[in-house]
């Protein structure tokens, strides 16, 4: 990494170069703000430490001046000792960091080694959006959050090797959806992806469907049939739900897995495949293979490279994107939610998390009548999780008595008579209680 050390004390510029310089890194300097901003302009400089107080231009204003040149150029202001309050606005100005002075060197290469660390990933993620939007991919994966960049920082480094993957989370995080990602981003792009549900497939066909079977080889074969291994050559195999594999085909996968080696059923010939592997689960393997039900040699060969997806309500910044994209998807009318109804969805934790989103979505784009989205239009268990999740008991009763009554009320078309009877109070009450909590159609 290049960095560019601009400050108008020499003896402090001469220690962070010496010290930058023997710890490996590229450096140069400036004594000043313009000179600081020559070099800038002539070389491909990422990272600048800049000095807070100089006499021709203070750091705020050499920094504003470089973002506008490179928007993506990273910083270290350095500030007078107790200086909070430039040291807030630095940051505000898109400093990534600060540091007081005196200069604490151990501190600095620390901060310098985490923006190392980000401008990596930012690369990658960078690399990922490229390749999608110029291979005009039938997939897109949606996420800004520092864990959904993280994430797809790792994927885009995974596809670059022919290891085998376990990509693991919660159920519909989007496992398949990183799996596909993986392969087009990969080297065998050009090859077939082919899916195999450990779930799915009963298991005296599990054989057959994987290693394929010779004709005769068993009732019901009629004729010769390749599995999903051989469908896979050159491309990649995507074992889904690798978890509910039976203990007895665990052996058998470890073996191709192992030898790169299949033989259909029924037959004596070993076929030679080139398949790159990719597994997911939802379970905690590690247990299974405590608890017996997973060969834990097995585990190793599948865990080669480890993937994690977080689940939903560990990257709340994502809903809102997610919302707009599945809006989009869903509908071809303006549709909107209101803010409120977007900060009940935002606090619900999605146990289901990226389908259940997506479903809820569909839900409501077909159920809609307006263009916006309202709280009452959301379902009962989002409404009720708001109303569990804050305030003094005083609060949480009266939203909960609320979202009892809409849903009532919902649920009767709006009769109330029979709204009133199914709460179990008069519909003089059911009136008054509307009233108080502005209820209307
Ligand atoms: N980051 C994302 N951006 C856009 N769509 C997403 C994203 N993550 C998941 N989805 C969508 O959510 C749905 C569920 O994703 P997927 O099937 O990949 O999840 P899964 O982890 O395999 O779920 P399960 O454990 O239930 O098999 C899919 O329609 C997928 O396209
Ligand atoms: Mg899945």
């Amino acid at each position: 990494m290049k960095i560019l050390i601009v400050d108008d004390e020499d003896m402090q510029r001469e220690t962070l170069q010496g010290f930058l310089d023997k710890k490996g890194y590229s450096t140069l300097t400036a004594a000043n703000g313009r000179e600081g901003l020559e070099l800038f302009n002539t070389y491909p400089i990422q990272l600048v430490l800049l000095d807070h107080k100089m006499p021709d231009m203070n750091g705020d204003e050499v920094l504003a001046r470089m973002k506008e040149i490179n928007p993506l150029i990273h910083a270290i202001m350095i500030t007078a000792y107790g200086a909070v309050g430039t040291a807030v606005k630095v940051m505000q100005l898109g400093a990534d960091d600060f540091l007081e002075k005196p200069v604490d060197l151990v501190e600095l290469l620390a901060k310098i080694e985490a923006i190392e660390q980000q401008v990596a990933e930012e690369e990658d993620v960078a690399a990922v959006n490229e390749t999608i939007d110029r291979k005009e991919m039938p997939l897109q994966v949606i996420g800004e959050s520092p864990a959904m960049r993280k994430l797809l920082s790792v994927v885009q480094r995974v596809a670059q090797t022919p290891w085998t993957a376990l990509i693991r989370g919660e159920t519909g995080t989007g496992k398949e959806l990183i799996a596909r990602l993986i392969h087009l981003l990969s080297p065998r792009s050009q090859a077939p992806f082919i899916e195999v549900n450990c779930a799915a497939i009963p298991e005296n066909l599990f054989e057959s469907e994987l290693f394929g079977h010779e004709k005769g080889s068993f009732t019901g074969a009629t004729g010769r049939r390749k599995g999903r291994f051989e469908l896979a050559q050159t491309g990649s195999l995507f074992l889904d739900e690798v978890g509910e594999l039976p203990l007895s085909l665990q052996a058998k996968l470890l073996r191709a897995l192992q030898e790169k080696k299949i033989s259909r059923v029924g037959s004596e010939e070993d076929i030679e495949v080139d398949v790159r592997v990719l597994a997911a689960t939802n379970r905690d393997l590690k247990q299974q293979v405590t608890d017996g039900h997973f060969r834990e040699d097995l585990y190793y060969r599948l865990n080669v490279l480890e993937i994690e997806i977080p689940p939903l309500r560990n990257r709340k910044e994502d809903i809102p994107l997610l919302v707009d994209f599945f809006l989009e998807r869903y509908t071809q009318h303006p549709i909107r939610f209101d803010p409120e109804a977007m900060a009940t969805l935002i606090k619900f934790p999605f146990p289901g998390n990226v389908r259940e989103l997506e479903h809820i979505i569909q839900r409501l784009v077909t159920m809609a009548r307006g263009t916006v989205i309202k709280p009452a239009d959301l379902p009962a268990e989002m409404r009720f999780h708001k109303a569990t999740e804050q305030g003094t008991l005083a609060d949480q009763l009266e939203s909960m008595e609320r979202e009892m009554i809409i849903t009532a009320l919902e649920k009767h078309d709006w009769v109330q008579t029979r709204a009133a009877e199914s709460l179990g109070i008069s519909e003089r009450v059911l009136r008054y209680k509307m009233g108080k909590h502005s209820i209307k159609k």
